[in-house]
């Protein structure tokens, strides 16, 4: 069995622990709960009483299991990734299933606030996960730069990067101000996709279209790039922006021709991820296929949008469709979030390019900027 502890900061380890707390008194508890006084429960709430008895024993009695996996989770010294993705699978069956139960037909409205909190859990096991298996990563995110490839320094970079509504662009704009600034001549390549389906603001239609290519991860046809592999770039970086929890399809299709792999090969690689509020797999994806390319990779950063939420999920979808921010005025100042990069952010990037300028060489110690992703 895998177990790690090294490489994810102890907070985040904290947090997720205490998550797992929280998952394993709602399963264990609350099911034996369920076993025992389940009529005057299930009275006092409007339940409608189970028509099978020993099912509904046998459905609490897995759930109850669940629980007692997640108090695993929570007390180990070494978590187990095995643990995990046996979580991960247990409630997804269980949310999926009571999604399946309530499109079919009636569900009280008990059994689908326990789907809805086992998919929510299943998620957070998923990036907890991701945590505990990318030590990697958390170096990257905690603000190292990392020392370069062994090969000569011509210092000339090169920004590869999609933008579908701008907020990437604009963040790859500050990263060159501070490349920029300590020297560096800059080149900018834009992956431009071959299909009308990314055209900003999206329609519903197209949205959807997109979202389920993108739960699918078919790929994105984009029209050649035309980097040669002996490119005279000592630097790249690379952004990636988030569609439905992974990399948006138009980037990841760069990495789908094989023929660009070879553009990334020993050269030392930076990533910049931009999104609403998950970034964690995209970068995960995204440093795996450098990773996959040989890559050096030397640095990491991911920023949110600012905001809260479900108000920045609800801006974002009238932002796709409208191209609008701010929009509907009456909803402005009060609900509606930005959905671009907060100056702060912006700022931070100016340096992540300063401190890729000045990256160590190979046998120097890394750089610790001291600004972590987020
Ligand atoms: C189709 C689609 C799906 C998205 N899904 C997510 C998501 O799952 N999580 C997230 O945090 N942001 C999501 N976003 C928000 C984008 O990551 C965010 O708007 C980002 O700033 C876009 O960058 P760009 O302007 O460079 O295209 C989605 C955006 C689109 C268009």
């Amino acid at each position: 069995m895998q177990g790690y502890t090294v490489g994810a900061p102890p907070e985040l380890l904290r947090v997720f622990r205490v998550l797992s707390l929280i998952t394993a008194i709602a399963n264990a508890g609350g099911n034996v709960l369920l076993l025992l006084f389940h009529r005057p429960i299930f009275a006092l709430l409007g339940v409608p009483p189970p028509i099978d008895v020993p099912s509904f024993a046998f459905v609490s009695g897995f759930s109850f299991t669940i629980g007692v996996l997640a108090f695993l989770i929570f007390r180990a010294t070494q978590v187990s990734t095995d643990l995990l993705v046996t979580g991960i699978v247990a409630k997804s069956i269980y949310s999926l299933f009571t999604f399946y139960f309530y499109t079919i037909g009636e569900l009280h409205w008990l059994y689908r606030f326990f789907g809805i909190w086992d998919g929510v859990f299943a998620l957070i096991f998923f990036f907890f996960l991701i945590y505990l298996v990318s030590p990697d990563l958390n170096v990257l995110n905690a603000g190292a730069i990392l020392p370069g490839a062994e090969r000569a320094r011509g210092r000339s970079a090169l920004l590869l990067y999609y933008s579908l509504t701008g907020n990437g662009q604009v963040a790859m704009q500050h990263v060159k101000e501070g490349l920029l600034r300590k020297g560096y001549a800059v080149d900018e390549k834009v992956v431009e996709a071959e299909e009308p389906l990314f055209r900003f603001p999206l329609s519903w239609r197209r949205f959807w279209r997109i979202t389920f290519r993108a739960v699918f991860r078919r790929p994105a046809a984009i029209k050649p790039l035309g980097i040669p592999a002996d490119h005279a770039y000592d630097l790249i970086v690379v952004e990636c922006q988030t569609w439905f929890i992974g990399m948006a399809a138009p980037m990841e299709a760069v990495f789908e021709e094989p023929a660009n792999r070879a553009i990334f090969r020993g050269r030392d690689v930076a990533t910049v991820h931009v999104c609403r509020g998950l970034w964690r797999r995209t970068q995960a994806m995204t440093i795996r296929w450098l990773n996959r390319c040989d890559a050096h990779v030397v640095g990491a950063r991911a920023y949110s949008n600012p905001g809260w939420e479900p108000a920045r999920l609800f801006s974002l979808f009238i932002f796709l469709g409208t191209a609008r921010e701010c929009y509907p005025r009456w909803l402005c100042g009060w609900f509606l979030q930005r959905q671009r990069l907060s100056e702060d952010k912006l700022a931070r990037l100016v340096r992540f390019g300063e401190a890729l300028g000045e990256r160590p060489c190979p046998g120097e110690p890394a750089t610790l900027t001291g600004e972590v992703s987020g």
